[in-house]
């Protein structure tokens, strides 16, 4: 029996959930499906397609602008084609708007991961069939934030308690800080970062703090901005002229200690500076993903200048 081929929406979350639950052993995707198969990101609104056979839902992908956001098969209906058949009609979405280039999953603000998981080999060598390449690499760290002498109340505190000895109020953003800090997160670093703060802001807590100077940001932390519950930090900032002072510590330390509420580990996602995670946190663990991609089969041939 074929499978055949629809636009999901909402009403259809419940059995996607059953999906991804069953297909993403790496990922704990039905925890956020509803974020990853319909949230919006600051590349717009995504689509889903579903796959089904004999009415089941066995298969969903998700697409928006350049990205494939999410892709999974129910393990009892793969090598039958379901997988490439929704592979297939996402490129032909992300071919409509004229990109150049497909890429999955590291989609900045909406993201389940940076990448494929470097240990879901079998994904990436059916994606390596499919005509993608592994062209880039990112990684997550992982944290203790439930025996961790240096992720405490008391230590968000002190740090807190330091960095106002130098002249910097640390504390939790409210929803009203929201449209100065994204305006000024926007300027200092732009990207998807004012997007994921306002996520963050959203959460209750809100999940941001930030260093202040004069009354204006002169850091910011976040998480479960993305992946909203899974205990995901990040993003986080320091403004060049206020770093080296402890502010950045002080926000991650205070971010951590949230997180340590609903989590024994914080993931720490898509980093830059490892070693600062090393030195003021420690780190327990790591996860390294594949950013595989895809050219456009209709990219015109560079015509040489004459
Ligand atoms: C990767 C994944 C989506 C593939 O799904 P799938 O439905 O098994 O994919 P397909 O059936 O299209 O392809 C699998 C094989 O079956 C073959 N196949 C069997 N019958 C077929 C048919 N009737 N038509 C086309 N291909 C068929 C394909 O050629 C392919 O062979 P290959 O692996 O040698 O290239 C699936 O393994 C999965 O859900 N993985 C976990 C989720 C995940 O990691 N997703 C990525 C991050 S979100």
């Amino acid at each position: 029996m074929g499978a055949t081929l629809a636009v999901l929406d909402p009403a259809d979350l419940a059995a996607a959930c059953d999906v991804l639950h069953a297909a993403c052993e790496h990922d704990r995707a039905a925890l956020v499906a509803e974020e990853k198969l319909f949230g919006v990101s600051p590349r717009g609104t995504p689509k889903t397609f579903g796959a089904r056979k004999g009415g089941i839902l066995v298969g969903v992908a998700t697409v928006c602008g350049d990205r494939i956001r999410l892709l999974a098969v129910h393990p009892a209906a793969r090598d039958e084609g379901i997988g490439g058949m929704l592979l297939t009609a996402c490129e032909s979405e992300v071919w409509q708007q004229a990109a150049r280039r497909v890429r999955l999953l590291d989609e900045p603000g909406n993201y389940l991961a940076p990448g494929i998981d470097l240990s879901n080999q079998a994904t990436i060598a059916w994606l390596e069939r499919k005509g993608y390449v592994h062209r880039d690499q990112h990684t997550n760290l992982l944290v203790d934030v439930r025996t961790n002498p240096r992720v405490t109340p008391e230590r968000a505190a002190e740090s807190a308690a330091r960095c106002a000895g130098l002249g910097y109020q640390v504390r939790r953003a409210s929803r009203a800080d929201s449209e100065g800090l994204s305006a000024a997160i926007s300027i200092g670093f732009g990207g998807a970062w004012p997007f994921e703060i306002e996520r963050a802001l959203a959460n209750d807590p809100p999940g941001v703090h930030v260093a202040w100077r004069d009354g204006r940001p002169a850091a910011f932390a976040a998480h479960d901005g993305n992946n909203q519950g899974l205990g995901w930090f990040g993003p986080a900032g320091t403004w060049p002229e206020h770093r080296g002072q402890g502010l950045g510590e002080a926000l991650l330390v205070a971010c951590l200690v949230d997180i340590s509420a609903r989590h024994d580990v914080a993931e720490i996602a898509w980093v830059g500076p490892r070693d600062f995670y090393e030195h003021a946190v420690g780190i327990v663990g790591e996860r390294g993903f594949a950013v595989m991609t895809k050219d456009s089969p209709f990219r015109r041939a560079t015509i040489p200048p004459v």
